[in-house]
């Protein structure tokens, strides 16, 4: 730390410093080195060190935990997706989450990963994936021990495990993709979806023909609950998994299994 950084202050000035979080103290970070203030941090987001990153991620952490919007998250966790309601989950998927680097957005719905990690025990991996991910992004992601998946895989990965796939605002076709690989009454008990709404899209879909046997739980609103949080971050997202009873509704039925899908095209899927 430099002697120069430090000056009087009256009590209405003092501001709390955050925690400075132990893995930046090992990489010898200055937080409080005046070439690198929290207002040049923020305007130097495009030229990041995975150190500046991993920073913005636990300061996220930090803003979520306290955060209205996550105190009502945990309680859908507690009272739905935890055993005995929902077996425990092993492994986490995530998909199409942005530059971790670059996009504040994606800072945020990374931090809420990190914390669903603990919050469902995930005894298994975490494996993440989006085609732009940058150098940076993969430092990151070795940091927190999450292993990048290495091909594109379109979203087409077949569970094997009781598994929470991570999609925010991922473009339809990965979810689509998803489905189309997992309609199967044993699997699909072992998916769950963290991503839009399925009931948003129109019926030439595999996700909305999905819905005969999908259960739906909206993520609290950060507007209402949370206005710290940019509206654009977790908005239309929800929890979405397949309960065994409705799954095993369809039985009988092998018409039902047999997944009638329009089109493959997906513009936005790279
Ligand atoms: C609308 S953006 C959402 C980004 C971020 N999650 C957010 O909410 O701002 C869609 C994301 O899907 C990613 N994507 C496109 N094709 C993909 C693929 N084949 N596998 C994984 N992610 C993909 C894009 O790179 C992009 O980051």
């Amino acid at each position: 730390m430099q002697n120069e950084e430090w000056k009087v202050v009256s009590k209405r000035m003092a501001v709390k410093p955050a925690r400075i979080p132990p893995t930046i103290k090992k990489h010898n970070f200055q937080y409080l080195n005046k070439d690198f203030k929290k207002k040049d941090r923020s305007k130097n987001a495009m030229q990041n060190s995975s150190e500046n990153v991993i920073y913005f991620i636990e300061e996220k952490m930090q803003a979520l935990k306290k955060s209205e919007f996550f105190q009502e998250l945990k309680k859908i966790i507690d009272f739905q997706l935890l055993p005995p309601n929902r077996p425990a989950l092993v492994d986490i998927v995530c998909y199409g989450i942005g530059s971790i680097e670059k996009s504040c957005t994606s800072q945020y719905q990374f931090a809420l990963m990190l914390l669903f990690k603990n919050l469902f025990q995930i005894i298994g991996k975490i494996y993440a994936y989006d085609p732009i991910f940058s150098q940076v992004d993969t430092e990151v992601l070795t940091h927190y021990n999450i292993e990048s998946i290495k091909i594109n895989e379109k979203a087409k990965r077949v569970v094997t495990n009781q598994t929470l796939f991570y999609m925010p605002h991922c473009p339809l076709g990965l979810y689509n993709n998803l489905i189309e690989a997992n309609w199967d009454r044993i699997k699909l008990k072992d998916v769950i979806i963290v991503g839009n709404r399925f009931d948003f899209y129109n019926e030439s879909s595999c996700v909305f023909y999905a819905l005969k046997i999908l259960k739906i739980h909206l993520f609290p609103s950060t507007t209402i609950q949370s206005p710290a949080i940019p509206d654009n971050t977790f908005n239309d997202l929800c929890w979405q998994w397949f309960p065994i009873d409705r799954v095993d509704s369809y039985k009988e039925d092998s018409e039902f299994w047999i997944l009638k899908r329009e089109s493959n095209e997906d513009q936005e899927i790279i």
